[in-house]
């Protein structure tokens, strides 16, 4: 089959669109035919071997040469233990080497895909849309009527982080540049702020939770703009900006009542099928910016580490 694989850290260049082995499911996976991948910032740090990162496939190259996450496709046949899914199904999820014709995933990283969306809708939303929830729900702990910013609006996790906080009832703040505006309001946004031309740490306003996507400020001017007993979850951000937040957000969160909070997102069944279910009702439609073919996910990747993809960047496998 044909497969994105790299051999070495380094920028898009590394990747190679070439020929390997189709994989065979271990007894709780399954195999799975790929019509549609997202890219993910994750990816990027996994291609160039950001510190920290390359202690998980290898420090010096990587072990694991296959790339991507976020997948959607058909099931082509099943491990022996597996008991959910079966030959033709159609599914989403995660599975580790997805930028491939074919990839395996463990099944309770897998759902049915939802019902009303395309294959490349469902690839848009593992990573991206987990990673809002959980942000919000588990972390935030959102409730009907906050005020919630969700900074970095336009963006994978933004896009959907504005959608979801809607679906619980907040009262949505999207922080974006001026030509995004229009993308944050029709995502249900009651209010939208243009980073170009207002700060809104600066403004006095104040928010019960907050959502850095890429805490494009500092810890303190995050807090800053929490309500008393507010929440400030960072999602991302620069190595500094997480360390700084990993070192003070446990001594800062022991001062009054303002807590932040810094989480890496779990991707499993429960919490795919509660997207499907969003999907299905029309609360959340995944923003896909561009299609690359899967022979392009070096060209995808350098379009995302530009910073201002609109929503999703998909690659388009097979239909
Ligand atoms: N913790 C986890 O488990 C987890 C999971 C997924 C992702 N992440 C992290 O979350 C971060 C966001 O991921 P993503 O997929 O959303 O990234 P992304 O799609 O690449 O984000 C790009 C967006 O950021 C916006 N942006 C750039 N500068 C901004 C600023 N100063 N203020 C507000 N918005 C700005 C851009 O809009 P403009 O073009 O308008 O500037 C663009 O729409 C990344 O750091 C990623 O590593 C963490």
């Amino acid at each position: 089959m044909k497969a994105i694989v790299h051999t070495q850290y380094g920028p898009p260049d590394v990747l190679q669109f070439t020929e390997v082995a189709k994989p065979t499911p271990r007894d709780n996976e399954v195999l799975i035919k790929v019509c549609a991948a997202s890219v993910n910032p994750a990816d990027r740090y996994l291609m160039r071997g950001a510190p920290l990162i390359r202690l998980i496939p290898g420090l010096r190259t990587p072990k694991d040469k296959r790339l991507g996450v976020d997948v959607a496709g058909q099931v082509e046949a099943v491990g022996r233990n597996v008991t959910q899914f079966k030959p033709g199904d159609e599914v989403f999820g995660a599975g580790r080497g997805a930028f491939a014709e074919y990839v395996c995933a463990p099944e309770d990283k897998l759902a049915l895909k939802p019902a009303n969306s395309s294959f490349e809708d469902a690839a848009a939303l593992p990573i991206a849309a987990i990673t809002a929830l959980q942000g919000f729900r588990d972390k935030g702990r959102i409730q009907r009527g906050h005020k919630v910013l969700v900074d970095g609006a336009s963006g994978g996790v933004g896009t959907f982080a504005v959608q979801i906080a809607k679906s619980f009832g907040a009262e949505v703040t999207a922080v974006c540049s001026t030509r995004n505006v229009d993308i944050a309001r029709s995502l249900g946004a009651d209010h939208v702020i243009d980073y170009k031309r207002e700060d809104f740490t600066k403004s006095g306003q104040r928010y019960d939770l907050i959502m850095g996507a890429n805490a494009y400020h500092s810890i303190f001017d995050y807090r800053r703009a929490l309500s008393p007993g507010g929440i400030y979850v960072i999602v991302g951000g620069g190595l500094a900006r997480i360390f700084q937040s990993l070192l003070l957000a446990p001594l800062l969160s022991r001062i009054g009542s303002k807590k932040t909070c810094f989480f890496i997102a779990n991707i499993n069944q429960k919490d795919l099928v509660f997207l499907k279910d969003l999907l299905e009702a029309g609360k959340v439609v995944p923003v896909i910016d561009r299609r690359y073919p899967l022979s392009d996910v070096a060209e995808a990747l350098r379009y995302l580490e530009e910073g201002h993809a609109q929503g999703k960047v998909v690659i388009t496998v097979a239909q």
